[in-house]
């Protein structure tokens, strides 16, 4: 009985090893080694398994996979932009999320499919393998989204590789924001592998549709383009004779701010509430001619104006190149609606002195005054002249008229006297009040123009202004 237990015992001890025997050989032996199945072996492993064994033995990842060593790998890159976070201008830097694949050849992951029961590709973690330093020089950070254990890496039977890396980069890049918010921005990648030269790695640009249909829309920026150059770039060497040459694949990333936020919020109101501005200042709504209303209507929306440009600044990307478009232009209709405040004042100056000195005011104003309003200012002027007559004429009248010898009509002459000359004074007192008032009429209307002329300039101006800055310069 215990010989049976024991003949079974080593029978399966056998069994055992010979199977143990059979791993081994397949990790030591060769890829194109030939295969010897046997049952045991079918049921324990898969096929996937068989290969994976088949292709790590004996692997180093960190060694170029390449049976000439003098020969070049290529490797194919299309690093794409999967959607923009943050353009920092005050950094010098973008944020984004890329998704970088890359291909190449790995020489030594090669298997003939019809010895692995027709396996055509596999999928291993791609920190087993070699990867290619690879990545672009102007990087301030790269988060991996996935850690590399986990980014599976496609190998198919030729040993074409396959591996899609997803980044989150911080890269740095220059702005220019004179235009702002008009402005197109460049921001150059040079790709390429860190410690590889041209002679060991060549990089390569492939194109794939796939990157436009994963590219998420920013709501402040719009890729315009995103195109490879090749170029070689030989660095001196500092610590042998030899200069090295490395290839570098340069990527232009083209990037045009939407403008239309900056336009809606900021460049439209501010323009509303300085042609309102002008409006209020020049606009002949007041009949008597009074100013103080709208000093103070013109002063509020300067304020307006200043706590928006305050607002903007906020908001404006700094640099030292200088005043952005859309900062330049709140100064500008800052600086018209001072400008037609001052103005304002001057003429509020001017008016009161004109009144005050008594000026005539020029013919052609008279003019036009009269034929304004006819009616009234003719008329009353001409009522006025013709009262001064009747009084002339009157005085002369009585002055010629006999004396009579009665005493009494004497004193009552006196007394008339007395009272027409009161009258007349007072004739002389209104006929000077209805002076004045034909004479503020006049200005009045003069003024009018003067601020219906000046409403024109200044709207027409600020029209020009707001043209020049928004369609002009952009342009150009
Ligand atoms: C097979 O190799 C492993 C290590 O790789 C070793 O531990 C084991 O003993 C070997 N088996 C045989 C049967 O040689
Ligand atoms: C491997 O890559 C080469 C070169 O790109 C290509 O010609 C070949 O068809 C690829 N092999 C497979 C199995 O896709
Ligand atoms: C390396 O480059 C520098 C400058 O381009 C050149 O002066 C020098 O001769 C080069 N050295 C070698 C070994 O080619």
């Amino acid at each position: 009985m215990l010989t049976v237990t024991c003949f079974i015992l080593s029978l399966l001890l056998i069994n055992y090893c010979s199977a143990n025997l059979f791993v081994n050989e397949t990790e030591v032996e060769a890829e194109d080694a030939p295969r010897i199945t046997t049952d045991a072996r079918k049921q324990k492993f898969t096929h996937e398994q068989r290969l994976y064994h088949a292709l790590f033995a004996g692997y180093n990842k960190h060694l170029r996979p390449l049976r000439n060593p003098n020969k070049a790998l290529k490797v194919y890159i299309n690093p794409s932009i999967s959607g923009i976070i943050k353009a920092d201008e005050l950094d010098q830097s973008l944020k984004f999320f890329q998704w970088f694949p890359m291909i190449w050849r790995d020489e030594l992951l090669a298997w003939s499919p019809s010895k692995f029961g027709g396996l055509q590709f596999i999928m291993i973690p791609s920190n087993l393998i070699w990867l290619p330093d690879i990545f672009a020089f102007t990087t301030m950070e790269a988060i991996e989204t996935m850690p590399m254990e986990k980014t599976y890496a496609r190998v198919d039977y030729e040993g074409n590789v396959t591996i899609v890396k997803h980044q989150f980069l911080t890269v740095r890049c220059q702005y220019h924001i004179l235009l702002f918010p008009f402005d197109v921005q460049q921001c150059r990648m040079p790709f390429g592998s860190w410690a590889y030269t041209t002679e060991q790695i060549e990089l390569e640009a492939f194109e794939s549709r796939l990157a436009q249909q994963i590219f998420e829309e920013n709501s402040e920026w719009e890729i315009v383009s995103f195109t490879a150059r090749k170029e070689s770039v030989t660095y001196e060497s500092f610590s042998t004779i030899i200069n090295r040459t490395f290839q570098e694949l340069h990527y232009d990333l083209v990037f045009k701010r939407k403008p239309t936020f900056y336009i809606y919020m900021i460049v439209v109101p501010c323009s509303i509430i300085v042609n309102i501005c002008l409006l209020g200042l020049f606009a002949p709504f007041n009949t008597n001619g009074d100013r103080q209303e709208k000093l103070t209507l013109g002063l509020t929306t300067l304020l307006t104006v200043a706590v928006l440009l305050h607002i903007v600044s906020g908001q404006m990307p700094k640099s030292a190149e200088g005043l952005p478009l859309l900062g330049k232009f709140i100064l500008v209709e800052l600086i018209v609606c001072a400008t037609a405040l001052a103005v304002s004042v001057l003429l509020m100056y001017g008016h009161r002195q004109v009144i005050k000195r008594r000026w005539v005011a020029p013919n052609f104003v008279r003019t036009y005054a009269n034929y304004l309003k006819p009616h009234r200012v003719l008329e009353e002027s001409s009522h006025l002249l013709e009262e001064r007559s009747q009084v002339d004429l009157s005085e002369v009248q009585f002055n010629n008229s006999p004396k009579n010898d009665h005493q009494h009509t004497f004193t009552q002459i006196t007394l008339l006297k007395t009272y027409i000359a009161h009258v007349t004074a007072m004739k002389k007192q209104l006929l000077r009040f209805q002076e004045d008032t034909t004479l503020h009429e006049v200005w009045n209307i003069a003024f009018e123009w003067i601020d219906m002329i000046l409403l024109g300039t200044f709207l027409s101006v600020n029209l020009l202004l707001t043209y020049i800055m928004f369609v002009m310069v952009p342009a150009a």
